[in-house]
């Protein structure tokens, strides 16, 4: 006997117990159908005697409205549901990515805690300079070569404004500030007149040190070199100490690592100029310092084998995601 009832038990047992579209789809087709149970019900009231037709017509119309309505409201809950369990917002940060120390940076980092160790403090000093910082108290003498307008570049119809060509000014700028001891460190930007090519850069980095006091000699800013060498590259490096000329400092050297069977020039070093420590108020006579500098891109590309200089402003990921930091 088609009991309308009793379909609508079954119906609604099975509509609780569905947990996926497809399942609710099944149901659907199954009762609501073009063979549906409750399709044909309707279909065949009209073998009904006519008060049954009337009793289980409107059963079977109140439950198709009613269910019709309830398989549509379960489908949306059931999509609902999967899209929570796809964008679960309280779960941890799995699509986030770790960052990366551009190398730069991570060799700046490592300069400054090795110095930082060594009693250096890091000051900061200005890019665009007068003549008077970047040379004159440097005793660079009016004829030197890195004077020149095709190796400097002056503020438009100056010559006495440029940008830096080193940072070596921060010397002169720290020593008028501060007595000795004088113990200093400052990385920044240099520019110079270069092309842009593998192994030039119209701007790079450099990092400056300065030591001043009573009683500092060649072998303290040998060992403060040695040291320095051998944290950032180990302890079983080769170095040499070669003469060579700054006239900002006497006497001066160039350093140079073996580095996969070459000799590597680093930096360049010596003792302060008594001309340089005169020009600050320093007497030369009691106090006595060293001073170095190098470009850090140039650390940075001996470290790691880097070949082209322009890959540090690339910002191609794919190059600087290979590095440590
Ligand atoms: N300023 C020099 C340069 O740019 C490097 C240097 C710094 C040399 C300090 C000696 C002492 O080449």
């Amino acid at each position: 006997m088609y009991d309308p009832d009793k379909i609508e038990k079954k119906l609604e047992e099975e509509l609780r117990r569905a947990s996926s579209a497809e399942e609710i789809e099944k149901i659907r087709v199954k009762y609501f159908g073009k063979k549906g149970l409750i399709t044909l019900g309707l279909k065949s009231l009209k073998e009904l005697p006519l008060e049954e037709r009337k009793r289980v017509g409107a059963k079977l119309n109140a439950i198709k409205k009613q269910y019709e309505q309830e398989i549509l409201r379960k489908k949306e809950e059931i999509k609902a549901k999967s899209l929570n369990k796809r964008w679960d917002y309280t779960s941890p940060g799995r699509f986030t990515q770790r960052g990366y120390l551009h190398p730069l940076s991570y060799i700046e980092y490592r300069i400054r805690e090795i110095f930082s160790s060594l009693g250096f403090k890091f000051v900061d000093g200005p890019y665009i300079e007068t003549d008077y910082y970047n040379f004159e108290a440097l005793n660079i003498p009016p004829h030197h070569p890195a004077r020149e307008m095709h190796d400097t570049f002056y503020i438009e119809g100056r010559r006495d404004i440029l940008l830096r060509t080193h940072t070596s000014p921060v010397q002169i700028r720290t020593m008028e500030k501060m007595k000795p001891p004088v113990r200093v460190g400052h990385i920044g930007r240099v520019f110079r007149v270069d092309p842009f090519d593998a192994s030039h850069a119209p701007a790079f980095t450099q990092f400056e040190g300065l030591y001043v006091d009573k009683g500092v000699s060649f072998k303290d800013l040998k060992g403060t070199i040695m040291h320095f060498i051998k944290e950032l590259f180990g302890k079983d490096i080769a170095v040499k100490f070669l003469p060579s000329y700054f006239p900002f400092t006497e006497p001066s050297a160039e350093v140079y690592l073996r580095w996969k069977g070459e000799w590597m020039e680093i930096l360049g070093c010596g003792m302060v100029h008594p001309k340089v420590l005169k020009n600050v108020g320093i007497d030369p006579e009691i106090y006595s310092g060293f001073a170095f500098g190098m470009g850090i891109e140039r650390i940075a590309m001996i470290k790691y084998g880097i070949k082209d200089i322009r890959l540090f402003s690339e910002n191609n990921l794919k190059f600087l995601k290979q590095f440590p930091g």
